[in-house]
């Protein structure tokens, strides 16, 4: 198995190119189904989730090519409404092509996707909702049948919980229903955003994404377009964390720090002084960070789950205590035990986790429990005395592009060991 091998106590410098957002890219990927044609996908990342979603798309019967950052779909061939138990396994947020498969097919087959490190990850948002605009879905076995009579019908749907990816399929299950589907309590995530402006490209009528009241109108059909993908906000925090922890100043490239604003106050009561301009920001961390307080982790526009574990790494060598408060998934705290054997002094309480900033971490064998905790360890093996080797990486190629090339192309000593 690969691991990423890390000498750290080397600063960072220069700038570093933030790719597209994987959380955007995979949901738009699924609604290149509903448009009869072709879609140009720009600023598509290069990553293994990515890869899955291309996957499940040739298995449906699309045409799929990729060159550099641009992955063509033309969905005139689709000719199946299933996604094999591998692809599901691979990737359980293939969930999301469930209401764009039943409202181009008629019908959706596939197993449940299961839990993954951050816990059980239910669906029963997305099932209930889907049930609401009139897809019959039987659960059994593990599996998923979905059946469609007819054409699925607007209504309107409130959400118990602001789930980005419930929010993502009663959109795509809706823009081509008859009548008006009303979302209330809708996540409001920029990818959300991203996903709407795809599909208004297309001929869609959405209005109101971004906010927790979201309206789709019902359209007959929709067409292909181009689009390009935003920027990936976690991955921004992620690179930022990195600066911070090394006591570096560092330029990222192609970022929408609108995205990141709830994170910005967090790096600068650290200590970190941030500029940004157009598609620019420029971070300059201090010798030693200040501790934090408090993070809460909340639905956007609040703090970030996915931010969580980085911004633990750079924590976890901060000057005092910091505390995090993870208040969207139920097990997010995986990678807390791994910066323990760096060195780090963690309490975790339920949803709470203890940050007693230590002067230093010492480098050592770790393993990455989940994408962002990988990242977060990758992060700790920046700033630790020594060698750090990081093993189970797929989980951060899942969503980081080429990440030791990106990391020493600023300065860091690290590489890929097969
Ligand atoms: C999306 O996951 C992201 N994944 C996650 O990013 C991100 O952490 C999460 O949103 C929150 O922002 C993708 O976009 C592919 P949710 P999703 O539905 O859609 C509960 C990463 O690191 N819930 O908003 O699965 C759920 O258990 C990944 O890139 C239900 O109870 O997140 C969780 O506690 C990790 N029932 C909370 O809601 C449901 O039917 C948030 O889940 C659905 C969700």
């Amino acid at each position: 198995m690969a691991k990423l091998v890390i000498e750290g106590k080397h600063k960072l410098s220069g700038a570093v190119n933030i790719h597209g957002a994987k959380n955007s890219a995979l949901p738009v990927l699924a609604a290149t189904l509903l448009a009869k044609g072709t879609s140009e996908i720009h600023n598509c990342p290069m990553l293994s989730d990515v890869a899955a979603s291309v996957r499940i798309l040739r298995h449906l019967g699309c045409n799929v090519t990729r060159s550099g950052d641009c992955v063509t779909v033309d969905s005139l061939g689709l000719n199946r409404s299933d996604i094999p138990d591998t692809l599901m396994r691979e990737m359980r947020s293939s969930i999301v092509f469930l209401g764009a498969i039943a409202a181009r097919t008629g019908e959706a087959h596939m197993s449940f996707p299961g839990g993954c490190e951050l816990g059980t990850r239910p669906i029963d948002l997305h099932l209930s909702a889907l049930r609401q605009l009139g897809m019959e879905i039987l659960e059994e076995g593990g599996r998923l049948e979905c059946s469609v009579k007819g054409r699925l019908r607007g209504t309107t749907i409130a959400l118990a919980f602001p789930s980005v990816g419930a929010t993502e399929n009663i959109i795509l299950a809706s823009v081509t229903a008859e009548g008006t589907t009303s979302i209330l309590n809708a996540a409001r995530e920029p990818e959300i955003v991203d996903l709407c402006n795809y599909l208004n490209k297309c001929g869609a009528r959405i209005s109101g994404a971004g906010e927790s009241a979201i309206t789709i109108e019902g359209v007959d059909s929709l067409y292909g377009c181009s689009h390009s993908v935003i920027p990936d906000r976690i991955e921004t925090v992620t690179y930022m964390a990195a600066a911070a922890i090394t006591g570096s100043t560092l330029t990222l490239k192609n970022v929408n720090t609108g995205h990141i604003a709830t994170v910005l106050p967090v790096f600068r009561e650290a200590g970190c002084t941030i500029a940004s301009s157009g598609g620019e920001l420029k971070i300059s961390a201090p010798n030693r960070l200040n501790r934090i307080h408090t993070i809460r982790t909340m639905p956007y526009p609040g703090f970030p789950t996915d931010a969580q574990a980085p911004v633990m790494a750079m924590m976890s060598v901060a000057d005092g205590t910091s505390v995090f408060i993870e208040n969207i998934f139920e097990s997010r705290y995986k990678h807390a035990g791994e910066l323990i054997r760096l060195g780090a002094k963690i309490k975790i309480e339920g949803r709470v986790a203890i940050v007693e900033g230590v002067k230093r971490l010492y480098g050592s064998e770790v393993v990455s429990t989940d994408l962002r905790g990988g990242a977060a360890l990758v992060i700790a093996g920046l700033a630790a005395e020594g060698i750090t080797e990081v093993t189970q990486i797929h989980h951060i190629d899942r969503g980081y592009e080429k990440i030791e090339e990106n990391l020493r192309g600023i300065g860091a000593v690290i590489k890929r060991v097969d």
